[in-house]
């Protein structure tokens, strides 16, 4: 295999190249998530929800929780949103403070109470905003890496207590952490309802974030139609001039998949999102598409599809896992989660429509147990009948 990346800058330089990464996703990549992705095959990086700005600054500390992450899930990005420069100034410090490994800012969330207030892909339409967002997000955080601290910061000392409270579910910073600045990166779409990559990423590289990672949609696209992905390649080239790291995202399934775009598009990497709904496995197997890439030798995959009682374990431990985090009352968020591994196996529907209406791991538990119980019998009694 040829066509080896380059490195990219920073933390990103640390990684494993090609970088293949987990998506952000709201709703979904939430700790618990990520905490057993990491567990079924490890991703280079991976992407908190996104997190307004507003929410962190003001310490609601409900909002604060998609901030919340583990150690075995590192490296971890925190991503934010917003529009109000101040805002990101002081939010840049409290992703600092938290140990995050870098800051992404969302320039891509297409979702009416985001874009069009002018957050998320409706910074696309305000290129100067754009830019002064990332100028104050890099001087908070190279304020916060020269030693300023949130209380110099004027925010409110319940909001203090909050960030402190979720800081201390890390000890090891304390210790561990050594104010340097963290790298900024920026994900975006190709334009707002016309594919304008070259302009806006023109833009963008004037802001100097290290990495710019790009889902091949115009926001009117939403998710319909296809990842342009040719769009992402001629993106790429411009942008890696700078010195810039690209990764592209959207519509990969696959290691394979993300192998082939690599290797065609040219970018440093590629994030999976929807691929690993249901499937925390996607990642298996990502050492051999490193080694592919350093060696140039072909891919050679030597990964298994989860067997049913590899599913039925995940589905627990990630349920628990869940309540750990969030305790029961939240669980019902965890429903969609289950629904998604509830396919390719027997009967999956029926054991859907009864994981959606779960409200906590034993209920998980005594689902999975009815199937097996079930199951077992239904096939006990068809090789008795085979065998007479
Ligand atoms: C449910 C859902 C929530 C998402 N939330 C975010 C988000 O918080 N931040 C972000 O940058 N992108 C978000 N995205 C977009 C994904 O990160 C990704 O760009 C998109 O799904 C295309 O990649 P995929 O085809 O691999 O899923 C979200 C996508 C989905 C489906």
């Amino acid at each position: 295999m040829t066509n080896a990346p380059q490195t990219i800058p920073s933390i990103w330089r640390t990684l494993p190249q090609p970088v293949i990464g987990l998506a952000p996703m709201d709703g979904v990549t939430d700790s618990a998530f990520r905490h057993i992705v990491a567990t079924y095959g490890k991703p280079d990086i991976v992407f908190t929800e996104f997190t307004n700005v507003h929410d962190i600054c003001s310490g609601r500390l409900k909002a604060l929780d998609s901030l919340r992450y583990s150690e075995a899930e590192r490296p971890v990005i925190a991503q934010i949103y917003g529009k109000d420069p101040a805002l990101f100034y002081q939010a840049a410090h409290v992703v600092c403070e938290l140990g995050f490994d870098g800051l992404d800012i969302n320039m891509g969330c297409p979702s009416k109470n985001v874009a069009s207030s002018g957050s998320g892909a409706g910074l696309i339409r305000t290129p100067n905003l754009a830019l002064e967002l990332m100028d104050r997000t890099r001087k908070g955080i190279q304020d916060w890496a020269d030693g300023q601290s949130l209380a110099d910061l004027g925010l409110k000392s319940s909001a203090l207590q909050a960030i402190a409270q979720l800081k201390a579910e890390h000890p090891e910073l304390t210790e561990r952490q050594k104010r340097s600045p963290i790298p900024l990166s920026v994900k975006t779409r190709l334009g707002y309802d016309c594919n304008i990559i070259n302009e806006w990423s023109d833009c963008l590289i004037q802001g100097r974030p290290e990495v710019i990672v790009i889902h091949g949609r115009t926001l009117s696209q939403m998710y319909r139609g296809h990842s342009d992905w040719e769009a992402i390649t001629l993106a790429t080239q411009h942008i890696r001039k700078y010195g810039i790291g690209v990764l592209g995202n959207g519509d990969i399934q696959t290691l394979e998949q993300a192998t082939a775009r690599i290797q065609e598009s040219g970018v440093n990497g590629v994030l999976i999102g929807r691929g690993a709904l249901g499937n925390p496995w996607i990642f298996q197997g990502i050492h051999q598409v490193h080694e592919a890439f350093s060696t140039g030798t072909p891919l050679k995959l030597r990964t298994l599809e989860p067997s049913l009682e590899e599913k039925f374990q995940a589905m627990i431990k990630h349920a628990k896992c869940f309540e750990a985090i969030n305790g029961t009352e939240r669980f019902v968020r965890m429903r969609k989660h289950l629904g998604w591994y509830c396919s390719s196996f027997p009967h999956a529907a029926a054991m859907r429509a009864h994981m959606v209406r779960t409200n906590g791991s034993r209920d998980v538990m005594d689902i999975l147990d009815a199937y097996l119980k079930t199951h077992m019998a239904v096939e006990a009694t068809a090789s008795a009948s085979t065998s007479t």
